[in-house]
């Protein structure tokens, strides 16, 4: 049974204790609802140096929501999340905290001028200190989520300091938020390693999202032409079809006709997230879409040299 911590100070005085004891200290973030993806973040945080002590965070981040998004109805599911973290049998501790932020006055929103960008500021707080990942946090998913990746990066910052780990795992599943993380600990010199731990798929494809939830069937069904569109691009760019303009229209054409309302198919250098024209670096193709009322992301890596 993992122990659940709700409080900074006991987390931060647990991980020290460990760490006193010669452990590794590792962790993986999470808001929680989990399923096998997050589940093998798990495996591969404790497949890192041993011994490894393992802290599952649990905690959705209200800054990295916008207020016309999802995080009232995001799933949630306490006692199911630790059912699966104890039948796992190697994580040690639950952090799972009521808030992580310095709740203050509504004067940061009226401050910045009316309109609150974020979840955390229309609820009126304290906080004012944001980490930004200036160019990496732009495209993709930062275009139509403009407050997204300041919230992660400010959180995910959070629990590096609460926490100390020597190890952080993150999905390749959220590729940007990944690359983002990287970049954010090698620029701040956080003395911490992040590992990318690769996607983990429904056997029909679909990447696990604790937002799959949500579908319908059918839109579940229509959903699977974006991972079937990705693998159909690998394989045509395998074969020598390197042209980007092609296989991306090519996606969209087959999400759109399947139903789905395309946000972004963009083809990217796979460390610096920068657009290329042809398939002859390692790249990673991402797409975002909707199926109803249910945003979905997914990529592949190609490796075509
Ligand atoms: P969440 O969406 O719960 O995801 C937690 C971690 O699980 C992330 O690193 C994500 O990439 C990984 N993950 C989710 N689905 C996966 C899949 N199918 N295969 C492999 N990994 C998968 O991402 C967040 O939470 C938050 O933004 C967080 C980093 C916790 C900051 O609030």
């Amino acid at each position: 049974e993992p122990e659940v911590i709700r409080d900074k100070a006991a987390m931060r005085a647990w991980s020290r204790r460990r760490r006193a004891e010669g452990k590794t200290v590792a962790v993986v973030p999470t808001m929680g609802y989990l399923h096998d993806g997050h589940l093998s973040l798990i495996s591969t945080a404790a497949a890192a140096d041993n011994p490894v002590a393992i802290v599952v965070t649990i905690y959705v981040n209200p800054s990295q929501f916008a207020p016309s998004e999802d995080l009232a109805t995001y799933p949630s599911d306490f006692a199911g999340d630790l059912r699966k973290l104890a039948s796992t049998g190697v994580v040690d501790a639950v952090f799972n905290p009521v808030d992580l932020y310095h709740r203050g006055t509504r004067r940061l929103a009226v401050a910045s001028g009316g309109g609150a960008v974020s979840c955390l500021e229309e609820d009126g707080d304290g906080h004012e200190t944001w980490v930004r990942v200036e160019r990496l946090e732009k495209g993709l998913c930062g275009d139509s989520r403009p407050v997204f990746f300041r919230g992660v990066a400010t959180i995910v910052s959070k629990l590096f300091n609460i926490i100390e780990p020597d190890v952080a795992v993150f999905g390749k599943k959220d590729y940007q938020q990944w690359r983002l993380i990287c970049r954010m600990v090698r620029d701040l010199d956080f003395a911490i390693e992040i590992i990318g731990s690769e996607i983990v798929r429904e056997a029909d494809g679909l990447a696990m999202s604790s937002r799959n939830v949500h579908l319908s069937r059918e839109e579940r069904e229509k959903a699977l032409s974006i991972s079937r569109s990705l693998v159909d691009a690998r394989t045509a760019a395998l074969k020598g079809n390197t042209d980007c303009t092609q296989i991306k229209n090519k996606i969209v054409q087959t999400v759109t006709e399947t139903g789905g309302e395309v946000d972004y198919v963009e083809i990217v250098e796979q460390e610096s997230l920068a657009p290329v024209e042809k398939i002859d670096v390692p790249v990673v193709i991402c797409v975002a879409a909707w199926f109803g009322k249910v945003r979905l992301i997914d990529n592949i890596e190609i490796d075509a040299r």
